[in-house]
């Protein structure tokens, strides 16, 4: 089976100020070696980026040292308005945070939300961290300022749906899923303790069975939300920081969907190629594909993970769809499984 190179509009590379947890470097082979040609990486990093200088220094440095095509959202800040209309000429998307989650960017107040949104002044998508009622404030912009809205990692069914109906009234707003909430739940988030702590948390089965009953119709998108922190971290007395590794994983589980029949593999295709480039206006990239075996039956992972935080929440699971090639430019780039011309440091 051939897909087109694949796109990951939510991973965290968390570079600059967390390169313990992850780098351009390691994120990005891990990227390849799941599948993945293009990035989309969130700016909660440290510092944020919430002004130019941070995030041209920063988008500088994903070009140089990455192994794949790596972009950077703008980090929504009301202490940094002034900033805004200069990333919106350079950044795909804004990403607002409106609840609480890992890092220090947070939009609170309706008037600080409306100036954010004065500033992003372009046709460019507006992403949110929304849980439950937030969700709503997210479909209110869309609807009275008739701007795009992106949700990220819609979780729960009351949120799904709501989604649905406002796509229904012809609202301008889209969404992604991510393979956690649709393969674990609150019971799996029991079992794993701090490796299955993320934000949005582990939901219901009923929450779970809600994104499956959507994944053809109402969401857009599939990305993985790839937030990598240290076992040593996650296993602090005092909490762990909220997130789970996702880039190697999401491929063989959506593959695992297909053959388990929940979605077809044009379908896949959309959700992990054609409409993220499509909803991020991203540029195409010529003679890149990904060959999988569709028939491969392994235990995840087969290999020693690229992710710098080297754990897993889907470790033991039985998986169906093994990725076999990536081609990116016409150069060959992961033969069965392993990144090649690359040094684990
Ligand atoms: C993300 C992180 O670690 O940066 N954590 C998470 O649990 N998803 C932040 C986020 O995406 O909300
Ligand atoms: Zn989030
Ligand atoms: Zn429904
Ligand atoms: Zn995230």
């Amino acid at each position: 089976m051939i897909l087109p190179g694949l796109v990951d509009v939510h991973v965290h590379l968390r570079s600059p100020g967390g390169e313990h947890k992850e780098d351009f470097r390691t994120g990005s082979a891990a990227a390849l070696a799941g599948g993945f040609t293009t990035l989309l990486a969130m700016p909660n990093t440290q510092p944020p980026l919430v002004s130019l200088d941070y995030w041209r220094v920063a988008q500088n440095q994903a070009i140089s040292q990455s192994l794949c095509d790596v972009f950077l959202y703008a980090g929504a800040s009301a202490e940094h308005l002034d900033q805004l209309p200069l990333l919106s000429a350079r950044a795909p998307a804004l990403k607002i945070y409106l609840d609480q989650t890992y890092g220090p960017l947070r939009v609170r107040g309706l008037n600080a939300l409306e100036e954010v949104m004065a500033g992003w002044n372009v046709d460019k998508p507006i992403c949110l961290h929304a849980e439950e009622e937030s969700v709503a404030v997210g479909i209110a912009l869309a609807a009275v300022f008739g701007r795009h809205i992106h949700f990220c990692h819609v979780s729960r069914r009351s949120e799904i749906e709501l989604i649905a109906r406002a796509k229904e009234r012809g609202l301008p707003v889209t969404c992604e899923v991510t393979p956690h909430h649709l393969f674990l739940n609150e019971n799996d988030a029991r079992r794993l303790g701090p490796y299955g702590d993320m934000r949005p948390a582990l939901a219901s089965s009923g929450d779970q069975a809600a994104l499956w009953e959507h994944i053809n119709s109402t969401v857009d998108c599939i990305a993985s939300d790839h937030a990598p922190h240290t076992r040593a971290e996650k296993e602090r007395p005092e909490g762990a920081p909220p997130g789970v590794p996702g880039l190697e994983s999401t491929l063989p589980l959506m593959l695992t969907a297909v053959a388990q029949g929940r979605l077809s593999a044009g379908r896949l295709e959309e959700l992990l190629a054609r409409n993220p480039r499509r909803i991020f206006n991203l540029p195409e990239q010529a003679e890149t594909w990904v060959e999988v075996d569709p028939e491969a039956e392994f235990v995840f992972p087969e290999h020693p993970l690229y992710t710098k935080c080297g754990w897993s929440p889907f470790e033991g699971m039985r998986l169906r769809g093994r990725i076999t090639r990536v081609v990116l430019r016409g150069r060959e780039v992961v033969r069965d499984g392993i990144v090649l011309n690359y040094q684990k440091l």
